[in-house]
């Protein structure tokens, strides 16, 4: 709407307009720019031309960092105050008083399930966690040495050869039962993509035990002696389930919400998502500390470590956030939980590196001016390694966790009316107008 004057628009009134008022200085023309929801539709740019004919104006964005891709009524972050809500509820109240397939159930059906809804939830969660028996033989293609993430990844990418009628994703029951399965099976392909790593024959999911016991059983059962883990080191797994769940627009999320947009089918879609987790960026930064901590041995060797970080020959991982410009509340709460469970398992030495180099990064100009804190990844690995879950399988636990959120951001993004594939725009930099030069008379 391009306007002669500001005038026009009644700005003598004085009223308060929610619009945006550009001037071209290229052509003096001015543009009204609605404001919603402190945003403004970057489609409303392209209006602003020189030439009737040109393409108009682009955002130009590199990583996202001021971009929102679309709305969302899942999860809320406010990273200057260090908060995180799930359908309305803190994570704080969540980890408290509720577990992970209630929480799994509230990201995706928007709701706290009633006790009959909890019920069957569960129960039918319960029922799928088994696999088809080819993909132990899948599994066995792997190499012993193989990640476990890029086993994760392929395996779930191969579910979708399973459940062809999956792609049928017009069809809510088709999204629940798809949904359904990826919850029930991913702790089930997880723990097989272990033992198959360790050379142990697999172990079945047993139906009675909780969503968080099974998987530990499936882990760490050795042959029929039964296997009962201490049941606040069970809880304290199911904590970090929830603190994993779901994390709002996420570089893995993105991938899921932009393969899905293509209406491929959810199983391929989360595959997707597990590869982005898998970069130690994100997802892989729990192994990457667990890997810091090892390195730097001792407390005398955190100040020279600190040195090396600000002369950017590495990275403190676990610190840090794209979000987060506070401390990470779900780094807050792990760490209340890596008490409870030493006191079960004994001390870990590296606990005592992690809380001293806290320590001295939160007090070092470099890391408090770039506003660096513990996120999410600091103290998780700790937690892991007291459970004895081997560092190469922390992250794979993170996509255990993070199946419920991407499903819940997926089906979101399928029943939203305004979104439809994802493709973003470019600035070319390269050549144009190029004559092909024939091979034998290149220099
Ligand atoms: C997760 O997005 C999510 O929500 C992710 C997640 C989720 O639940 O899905 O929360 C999970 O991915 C947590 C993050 C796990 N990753 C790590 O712990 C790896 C270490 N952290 C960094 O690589 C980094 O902090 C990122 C990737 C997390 C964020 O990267 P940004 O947005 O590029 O960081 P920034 O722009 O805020 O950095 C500001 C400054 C820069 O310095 P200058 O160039 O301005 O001098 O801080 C520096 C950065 O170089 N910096 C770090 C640092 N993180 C940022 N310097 C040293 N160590 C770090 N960890």
């Amino acid at each position: 709407m391009p306007l002669e004057s500001a005038q026009a628009l009644g700005t003598t009134s004085g009223e308060r307009r929610d619009t945006l008022t550009i001037t071209d200085n290229r052509t003096g023309k001015t543009y009204e720019i609605p404001i919603t929801d402190d945003s403004i539709r970057a489609i409303d740019l392209r209006q602003i031309k020189v030439n009737p004919d040109d393409f108009g104006l682009l955002s130009y964005d590199p990583a996202y960092l001021n971009t929102a891709s679309c709305r969302s009524a899942i999860t809320y972050i406010d990273g200057d105050r260090g908060i995180l809500v799930h359908r309305g509820y803190s994570i704080e109240q969540l980890c408290e008083h509720s577990t992970y397939l209630e929480v799994a159930y509230l990201l995706i059906h928007g709701h706290l399930p009633t006790r009959t809804q909890l019920d069957q939830w569960v129960h039918e969660i319960t029922y799928h966690t088994f696999v088809h028996e080819n993909i132990k033989k899948f599994m066995e293609g792997f190499r012993y040495d193989a990640h476990p993430m890029g086993m994760l990844m392929a395996s779930v990418a191969a579910l979708s050869t399973f459940y062809p009628e999956s792609k049928r994703i017009d069809d809510p029951w088709q999204n629940h039962i798809s949904a359904v399965r990826l919850i029930a099976k991913m702790p089930t392909l997880a723990a097989f993509a272990y033992r198959h790593a360790v050379g142990l024959p697999y172990v079945y999911p047993n139906n009675d035990l909780s969503y968080p016991a099974n998987f530990l059983s499936m882990m760490f059962k050795i042959g029929d002696a039964p296997y009962e883990p201490d049941p606040r080191l069970v809880r304290a797994l199911d904590v970090l389930l929830i603190l994993h769940a779901d994390h709002e627009q996420n570089a893995s999320t993105s991938a899921v919400r932009s393969v899905g947009s293509t209406h491929v089918d959810p199983f391929s879609a989360i595959a997707a998502g597990i590869g982005a987790l898998y970069g130690p960026l994100h997802g892989g930064a729990n192994e990457q500390v667990l890997q810091m901590l090892n390195r730097i041995g001792k407390v005398e060797n955190i100040p020279a470590f600190l040195q090396g970080v600000k002369e950017r020959r590495e990275l403190l991982m676990g610190f840090g956030h794209r979000v987060y410009k506070n401390y990470d509340p779900r780094a807050r709460i792990i760490r209340k939980y890596v008490d409870d469970v030493l006191a079960v398992t004994g001390m870990n030495p590296k606990l005592e590196i992690a809380v001293e180099l806290e320590r001295q990064a939160l007090a070092d100009e470099y890391f408090v001016s770039r506003k660096l804190f513990p996120n999410v990844d600091f103290y998780s690995g700790i937690i892991y390694e007291a459970l004895k879950i081997p560092t190469d399988m922390m992250t794979v636990i993170f996509a255990i966790a993070r199946t419920a959120g991407w499903i819940a951001q997926w089906l979101e993004m399928i029943n939203d009316p305004e979104q439809k594939i994802s493709r973003p725009r470019q600035i070319y930099t390269g050549p144009l107008n190029l004559t092909y030069v024939p091979l034998d008379q290149r220099g």
